[in-house]
């Protein structure tokens, strides 16, 4: 039995093209193998809340046994939201680009679950992530290019979350991009066509109806 955790994150609802190729690339990988499940969660529709006074004050509690109410929904969320992390042995992150960089749900997502003790610890070697052996596929959407040529520089998006996955020990990344939408239709029909030929490439299972 094995699971794949999806996460979308697109504030463009149907028409993100983020989702759609994460969501072909997850059915193709589940119907590649018997017996896998597949846990969504769209971060958009379904964010978990920013982190904030409360959500520090739970996390860093001398008295975890005695949180106040709000403190122990913030910790339970965090907890929740890094047990769907654990629980998946294949991770496909949505991540449309947002001024540069992730949408804040997604930001979210990852305060939630960078925890010491829970994602990463500090050893006398350094910082060590503790979630490991996953496989992980970034699936990113941008209307300019990136990948290469002059706004490369401007890519807060993949080096970070690459970053932040390797921090917690998830190092195995593959990426998968939807690059110059906003070049006009026709390039934007063709830049979602070859993302999903590289998604079929990926995981050559049958895809589901739509
Ligand atoms: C609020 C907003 C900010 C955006 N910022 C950028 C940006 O900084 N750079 C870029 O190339 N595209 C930017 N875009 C375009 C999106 O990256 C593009 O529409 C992409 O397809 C979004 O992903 P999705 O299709 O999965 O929703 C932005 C779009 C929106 C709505």
């Amino acid at each position: 039995m094995s699971n794949i955790l999806l996460l979308t994150s697109s504030p463009r609802g149907a028409a993100s093209h983020s989702s759609a190729v994460a969501r072909d690339l997850a059915e193709r990988l589940a119907a590649g193998t018997p017996g896998v499940t597949i846990t969504a969660r769209d971060l958009a529709a379904d964010p978990v809340p920013h982190i904030d006074g409360v959500f520090l004050a739970a996390v860093f509690s001398a008295h975890p046994e005695s949180l106040l109410d709000g403190q122990r929904e913030a910790l339970e969320r965090s907890e929740a939201a890094i047990a769907q992390l654990l629980a998946a042995d294949t991770i496909v992150i949505a991540a449309p680009m947002i001024n540069f960089s992730v949408p804040t749900t997604l930001r979210a997502w990852f305060d939630n679950i960078l925890r010491v003790g829970k994602t990463f610890r500090y050893t006398e070697a350094g910082a060590e992530g503790l979630v490991k052996g996953k496989k992980v596929y970034l699936v990113t959407a941008s209307g300019g290019v990136y990948s290469d040529g002059a706004m490369k520089v401007m890519d807060f998006q993949v080096p970070y979350l690459k970053a932040l996955l390797g921090f917690i020990g998830l190092t195995d990344v593959e990426v998968i991009s939807v690059e110059g939408v906003a070049f006009g239709p026709e390039h934007a029909e063709k830049a979602v066509a070859a993302a999903h030929a590289q998604v079929a490439a990926t995981a050559p299972g049958e895809a589901r109806a739509a």
